[in-house]
């Protein structure tokens, strides 16, 4: 089963949220069963808590189930456990990097937005510091690549099956 690891700096914003909206497009599409999706941060000062608020509160106006999802650190056991490390920005990324320490370790990380433009290494913008237009800005992202994600995982998945 591919299993996806998003990973922002904090993951109250940016990753959680990826994750709510990643699970609540693969069950809409009965695929929920068929890809591993997780969130971690690089910082684990917010270890144990829910989602920041306003990322809560943009997922109810979309309608994103957010139930249980709780803040944690990257763990470097993590990169045995995942498929795929998708970073939110540069930050994210070179911290990542720093942290494998294989070849194969560092293969697995790339950048979440990639999943919808490859090669492209484009950043989801931090949102901690902005307004609610950011947080919406955010989930548009989040929403596009996710779908974009799902699309070719379900193509994928019907020639095979
Ligand atoms: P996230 O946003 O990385 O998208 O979860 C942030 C959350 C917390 C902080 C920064 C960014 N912080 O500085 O505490």
């Amino acid at each position: 089963m591919p299993s996806l690891l998003f990973v922002c700096l904090g993951n109250i914003c940016r990753s959680p949220l990826a994750e709510g909206v990643m699970r609540d497009i693969l069950k809409k599409e009965g695929l929920d069963e068929k890809v591993k999706v997780d969130s971690a941060g690089i910082l684990g000062f917010h270890a144990g808590e829910k989602p920041d608020p306003r990322t809560l509160q943009n997922a109810k106006t979309h309608k994103i189930d957010m139930k249980g999802i709780v803040s944690r650190p990257f763990d470097i056991v993590d990169f045995k456990k995942f498929d795929q490390i998708l970073a939110f920005d540069k930050r994210n990324f070179q911290a990542l990097q720093c942290l494998a320490k294989t070849e194969e370790e560092k293969g697995k990380i790339d950048y979440f937005r990639n999943l919808h433009c490859p090669g492209e290494n484009l950043e989801v913008p931090d949102p901690y510091y902005g307004d609610s237009d950011v947080f919406e800005g955010v989930f548009q992202i989040i929403l596009q690549t996710c779908n974009t994600y799902v699309r070719l995982f379900k193509t994928d998945f019907l020639q095979k099956n």
